[in-house]
């Protein structure tokens, strides 16, 4: 089986459901960059890994005061992230400059930073409006708190680099928005 196939299964295998995040966030990494190589499609479909080894769903979310955008846990996750894929990929006896390519590009993806990083987290950013508003506003809202979920909406949307990208994702960000008005 090729490395890439063997993440995503890895990926899907780790996680509790279908984990279709992760498997858009490919499919609109190859959209903006038709140039992605195989460590940007496997740092792709493996960036949020950490999630899945997290015993409580919600770590990170209300154990502090700043919820979805506390600094330390996106280091946190960014990191942990990159530590257990490339993990994973040296088990594999996948080269160097593979597992060094996406471990960094996986411990950035929330914040960017090079070209490829940021390419990644607007990917990222897209699939999260394409897939998760629902559960953000029908779920999460009622748990956390509407401004919570409005603030992190526009932390996810601004963030993105690209014009192509911000473009993509404005309808579902809109729509969000609009679902959590008062
Ligand atoms: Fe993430
Ligand atoms: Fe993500």
């Amino acid at each position: 089986m090729d490395l890439y196939k063997k993440v995503e299964q890895f990926v899907q295998e780790s996680s509790s459901k279908p984990d279709r995040h992760a498997l858009r966030t490919v499919f609109w990494i190859k959209e903006l960059y038709s140039q992605a190589d195989k460590a940007m499609l496997i740092a792709a479909i493996a960036h949020d890994i950490q999630r899945a080894f997290k015993k409580d769903k919600l770590d990170g979310i209300r154990s502090n005061k700043k919820g979805f955008l506390d600094e330390k846990h996106i280091k946190y996750h960014q990191e942990k992230g990159a530590e257990i894929i490339g993990d994973f990929l040296k088990k594999q006896k996948a080269e160097d400059d593979l597992v060094n390519k996406v471990k960094m590009l996986v411990s950035k993806h929330e914040v960017g930073g090079s070209k490829e990083q940021n390419i990644l987290k607007d990917a990222d950013s897209i699939s999260f409006f394409e897939n998760n508003v629902d559960y953000f506003v029908e779920k999460l809202s009622i748990k956390v708190g509407k401004k919570e979920v409005r603030d992190k909406f526009n932390w996810m949307f601004e963030r993105i680099t690209s014009s192509k990208a911000k473009e993509i994702a404005r309808v579902w960000y809109e729509d969000g928005m609009k679902r959590l008005e008062d």
